[in-house]
C-alpha cells in the first residue's frame, strides 16, 4: 500500500502512470461515462480547511467510478483536539478504504498516514498540494503534447503550490522559473529536493526576484493568492509585498504569444492575478479545475485498487 503526502515521494515513472491514467479516464467519461472500477470503494474525506475543488472532485470522482465518498466537515472530526490524529487515523481506517485530508500541519497528513490501514491522500498542507499540481502536470501535458523541456513559470509566494509545482516538474524534465520577494523564497530543503530531481530528469530551474525575468520564453505562467489560507493575520504585509508580482496584461506579454497562464483557484481577482488575464484568451483556469476530478480518478484507481 502507498499514500499520496507528496510528489517528491513519486518516481517519474509513478508520475506518468498518474498522467496516463488520467487521460484515459477523462476520454472514457467524455464518450458517455466511466466503468465502475471502485464499486464499493469507500472515501473518507476530512477537511480542517474550507475547498470547492477539492471537495466536489474528489467526491464527484469517486462517484463517477462507482464508489461513495463521505465528507467530514472542520467541525466534525476536529482532527487533534476532540481526538488524537493518530486515533482518527486508527477508526475511520476501520470504515473506508481510502482517506483524503486537508489539514493545516503537515504532520498531521504524515501522521493519519503512519496509523492508517488505508491509503492516504493529501488534499493539501501547509507544504504542499501535491493533487493540485498533479492535474496541473496533465493540463500542461494536454495543451502542449509534451513536458519535457517546457518551461513554467511560477510568480509569487514559494507556498504550497509552488512546492509541489517544483517536485512535479523536476520529476518529469520540465523547466521551472521562480520570482518571489525576498521572504517569501520555496524553502531551502524543497529548493535542494527540486536540484535533486532534476539531475537526473534533466530539469532546468532559475530562482529570482523579477517577474519579467521568470517568465521570459515561458510556455505557462502560474500564480497563486498572496495570503493562503491560515496566513490571514499577515494580510496587509503581505498585499504590499507582493504588490509587483501581479500577474496582468503586461506581464503575459513578456511570455511567448501563446503562453498559458494558470491558477489553481480560488484566485483574488484584482491581487495575484488581473480580471483580464484571469478571463482573457491565455487563460487554462477552468481546464485546470476540471482536471483536478480526471487526475484525482487516477489517483484514486491506483491507490484503492493497491497498484501504484
Ligand atoms: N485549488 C484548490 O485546491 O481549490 P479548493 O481550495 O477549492 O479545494
Ligand atoms: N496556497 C493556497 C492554495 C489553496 C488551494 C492556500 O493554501 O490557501
Amino acid at each position: 500500500m502507498k499514500h499520496l503526502l507528496s510528489i517528491a515521494d513519486l518516481s517519474a515513472d509513478e508520475v506518468w502512470q498518474i498522467l496516463n491514467l488520467a487521460r484515459e479516464l477523462k476520454e472514457e467519461w467524455r464518450e458517455g461515462g466511466n466503468k465502475p472500477i471502485l464499486k464499493g470503494k469507500t472515501l473518507g474525506m476530512i477537511f480542517q480547511k474550507p475547498s470547492l475543488r477539492t471537495r466536489v472532485s474528489f467526491e464527484m470522482g469517486m462517484i463517477h467510478l462507482g464508489g461513495q465518498a463521505l465528507y467530514l466537515s472542520p467541525d466534525e472530526i476536529k482532527l487533534g483536539e476532540r481526538e488524537s490524529v493518530a486515533d482518527v487515523a486508527r477508526v475511520l481506517s476501520r470504515y473506508v478504504d481510502g482517506i483524503m485530508a486537508r489539514v493545516f500541519a503537515h504532520k498531521h497528513i504524515e501522521k493519519l498516514a503512519a496509523y492508517s490501514q488505508v491509503p492516504v491522500i493529501n488534499g493539501l498542507s501547509d507544504y504542499n498540494h501535491p493533487c493540485q499540481a498533479l492535474s496541473d502536470l496533465f493540463t500542461i501535458w494536454e495543451k502542449r503534447e509534451k513536458l519535457e523541456g517546457v518551461k513554467l513559470a511560477y510568480v509569487g509566494d514559494g507556498n504550497n503550490v509552488a512546492t509541489s509545482l517544483l517536485f512535479a516538474a523536476t520529476k518529469v524534465g520540465m523547466d521551472m522559473a521562480l520570482a518571489s520577494p525576498e521572504g517569501y523564497e520555496l524553502s531551502d530543503d524543497v529548493i535542494e529536493l527540486g536540484w535533486e530531481f532534476a539531475a537526473h530528469s534533466g530539469s532546468k530551474i532559475e530562482l529570482g526576484r523579477d517577474p519579467a525575468a521568470a517568465v521570459r520564453e515561458a510556455d505557462a505562467i502560474y500564480t497563486d493568492v498572496w495570503v493562503s489560507m491560515g496566513q490571514e493575520e499577515d494580510t496587509e504585509r503581505r498585499l504590499k509585498d507582493f504588490a509587483p508580482y501581479q500577474v496582468n496584461a503586461a506581464l503575459v506579454a513578456q511570455a511567448k504569444p501563446d503562453v498559458m497562464v494558470m491558477h489553481c483557484l480560488p484566485a483574488h481577482r484584482g491581487q495575484e492575478i488581473t480580471d483580464e488575464v484571469a478571463d482573457g484568451p491565455h487563460s487554462v483556469l477552468f481546464d485546470q479545475a476540471e482536471n483536478r476530478m480526471h487526475a484525482q480518478k487516477a489517483i484514486l484507481a491506483l491507490l484503492l485498487n493497491f497498484e501504484l
